[in-house]
């Protein structure tokens, strides 16, 4: 197998000799090169200009040896067209939080090709520099309705969470439109050279199994049936999110993110085939390289018994060394899945 389908043949299944390896959150803060663009752009300036995103996203290729790039975008990117504002400092910032049935009736749902045409052409520029396969990607609607409706980051998210049980049926408005709005957004990247989807529902762990049947489930479920056609792998991740794998099991996806909290041994078998990803502790590469080294070593072995991409257990911080990056990512490409095993089995 040629190393640039590895990360496809471990997504669509396949319990690869090595695990591909790519890092949530890749191209970023941590980086010098990307904090060079950034001290001459807003956040909004690189996203919306294509030759802009495609230099952001191949910087981390430059360096590391990666087995996937990610667009360089983020979860926000297609709510501005739906008629609200949003700012980063350094998180999104919504001008005015989306709190009304009377809101969420006057969000716009608009057209694919209206979203984010920059994006399309951003993966086209990808596709002809980038020597791997690249990552599209977008918020879960029950993760972004949970930004909209609160404002911006919070600890609890309690306005949401009040939202959620005052007004169920508007709250469902508003992720039946993000659905829409998804569906559109991804179906384009995917149409436009995106060889993979990744959804992130981050903040899909503060709910309950019920509230996540209710509230999550369908939606993102639609979403990943809308992607079927295309025969893309298709990613979800949720963070802290063990007591809904028996939920997330039964979503129509090839690969589940998993953060840190639990060992992979332990999470493969509640959720059934699918290809797991992670879950190496993001603060793991703020420590000495001899614990990189045991800790990335720990999740390779807890990840031999069925398909494993590495990752992070969520974004890498913005503090990360770039050596411990390299560091870790060498130690991976070099770890011999089928010789372990072998060894292990004598
Ligand atoms: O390299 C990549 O991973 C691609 C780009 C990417 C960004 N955001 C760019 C970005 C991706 C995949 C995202 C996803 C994203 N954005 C998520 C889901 C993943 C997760 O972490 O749970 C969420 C919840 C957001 C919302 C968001 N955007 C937050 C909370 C923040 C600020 C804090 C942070 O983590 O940096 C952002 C801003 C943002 N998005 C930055 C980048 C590079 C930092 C902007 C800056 O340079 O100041």
């Amino acid at each position: 197998m040629t190393d640039t389908s590895l990360f496809l043949a471990a997504a669509n299944g396949h319990n690869t000799e090595r695990a591909p390896i790519w890092i949530m959150r890749q191209a970023g803060r941590y980086l010098p090169e990307y904090r060079a663009i950034k001290a001459k752009h807003s956040f909004w300036e690189m996203a919306r200009t294509p030759e802009l995103a495609c230099e952001i996203t191949l910087q981390p290729l430059r360096r590391f040896g990666l087995d996937a790039a990610i667009l360089f975008q983020d979860i926000m990117t297609p709510l501005p067209p739906m008629g609200v504002k949003i700012e980063f400092a350094p998180g999104p910032v919504f001008a005015e939080p989306v709190r009304s049935a009377r809101a969420i009736d006057a969000l716009r749902v608009p057209g694919k090709d209206e979203i984010a045409p920059f994006v399309a052409e951003a993966i086209k520029l990808i596709r002809e520099a980038c020597p791997v396969p690249l990552i599209g990607f977008g918020g879960a609607p029950l993760t972004l309705a949970t930004y909209m409706i609160e404002g911006g980051s919070s600890k609890d998210f309690e306005a949401f969470r009040g939202f959620l049980r005052q007004e169920p049926e508007a709250a469902h408005r508003l992720l039946d439109k993000l659905t829409e709005v998804s569906i559109r957004y991804l179906t384009m990247q995917v149409e436009a050279g995106a060889q993979a989807i990744q959804l992130f529902d981050s903040w899909a762990g503060l709910h309950d199994a019920r509230s996540y049947r209710a509230f999550a489930k369908p939606y993102n479920r639609r979403i990943f049936e809308a992607l079927a056609p295309y025969r893309i792998p298709r990613l979800y991740l949720a963070v802290d999110a063990l007591h809904l794998y028996g939920e997330i099991k039964e979503l129509p996806c090839e690969v589940v993110s998993v953060d840190w909290r639990a060992p992979l041994s332990q999470v493969r078998p509640l959720l059934g085939g699918k290809t797991l990803q992670g879950n190496l502790d993001p603060a793991v590469l703020l420590a000495p390289k001899g614990v990189i080294a045991q800790e990335a070593e720990r999740v390779l072995r807890e990840g031999l018994g069925g398909p494993h991409i590495f990752n992070l257990g969520h974004g890498i911080m913005r503090q990360t060394d770039p050596d411990s990056v390299a560091q870790l990512v060498e130690l991976v490409r070099r770890y011999d899945r089928v010789k372990v095993r072998e060894a292990s089995a004598s």
